[in-house]
């Protein structure tokens, strides 16, 4: 079920999901090549998960690379695997913030290297109990979907399911977020309104907050500013309170 705030003071979202968007123009507006604004990007994503830590957020996901990103050219998407590949364990300080890592996306087209880097960080974080960081890549929200969709259609075909038990719940667990949380806090830099096929099952409730701020100029003080924002609003969630 959605997390219900029951706090009178500010309301901390358990799961805050981000579209970390606008890197390639913060390169340009400084004369950069798009890959120096990813770079500085990955940099901001380190920032924030320590100031979500701070905050309290149990559950952070990241949109790092989508399944449409593919269409980039040749240079930007190898550069976007060469940045992942190299700091996988910089990109996120799991070991010593006792964040437990995961990742979410389909992971036939990565590298072997990434591959073997990402099954790693989920094994060795696998026992830590500080706040679930996802990267989401490779990830699309259709394909976490359809993918839930052909497995429930296996289970069903192989006796272990029936029709009549596959509830939203059991669905839900089928989904490449598993045991997360719906969504809370959904936020997007970088100035556009949409969804880009981020977690579209996930966020059916979720409070969306869009900033114009590109993620590389993504401070402590703007995630302070969303959830701010998040915790004045009414979730009524269908009800009529
Ligand atoms: C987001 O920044 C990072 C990825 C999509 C990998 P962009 O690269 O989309 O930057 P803009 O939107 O072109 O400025
Ligand atoms: C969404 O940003 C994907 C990530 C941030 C990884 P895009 O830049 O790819 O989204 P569109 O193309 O503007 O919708
Ligand atoms: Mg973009």
């Amino acid at each position: 079920m959605p997390f219900k705030p029951t706090e009178s003071q500010t309301v901390i979202p358990r799961h805050v999901a981000i579209i970390m968007d606008g890197n390639g123009r913060w390169a340009k507006k400084r004369g950069l090549p798009r890959t120096a604004g990813h770079r500085e990007g990955a940099k901001v994503l380190r920032r924030i998960i320590r100031d979500l830590d701070s905050f309290g957020v149990e559950y952070a996901t990241f949109y790092t690379f989508s399944t449409e990103n593919w269409k980039r050219s040749d240079e930007e998407v190898s550069a976007l695997m060469k940045l992942l590949e190299d700091n996988l364990d910089d990109l996120v300080n799991y070991k010593d913030e006792n964040i437990r890592l995961r990742f979410i996306g389909g992971r036939e087209r990565l590298s072997e290297v990434l591959r073997e880097k990402m099954a790693n960080a989920e094994k060795n974080s696998l026992d830590h109990t500080g706040m679930t960081v996802t990267l989401a890549i490779n990830y699309g929200g259709r394909d976490d979907i359809l993918r839930a969709a052909k497995k429930s259609a296996q289970l069903i075909k192989e006796g272990y399911l029936s029709e009549e038990s596959l509830t939203e719940d059991v669905f839900e667990s089928l989904l490449m977020t598993e045991e997360i949380p719906p969504v809370d806090l959904m936020i997007r830099t970088g100035g556009e309104l949409r969804i880009s096929n981020f977690l579209i099952w996930q966020i059916s409730y979720a409070e969306l907050y869009f900033t114009d701020t590109l993620w590389c100029d993504f401070s402590k003080k703007d995630l302070e500013k969303a959830i701010a924002e998040f915790s004045s609003r009414n979730r009524r969630f269908g009800d009529a309170k």
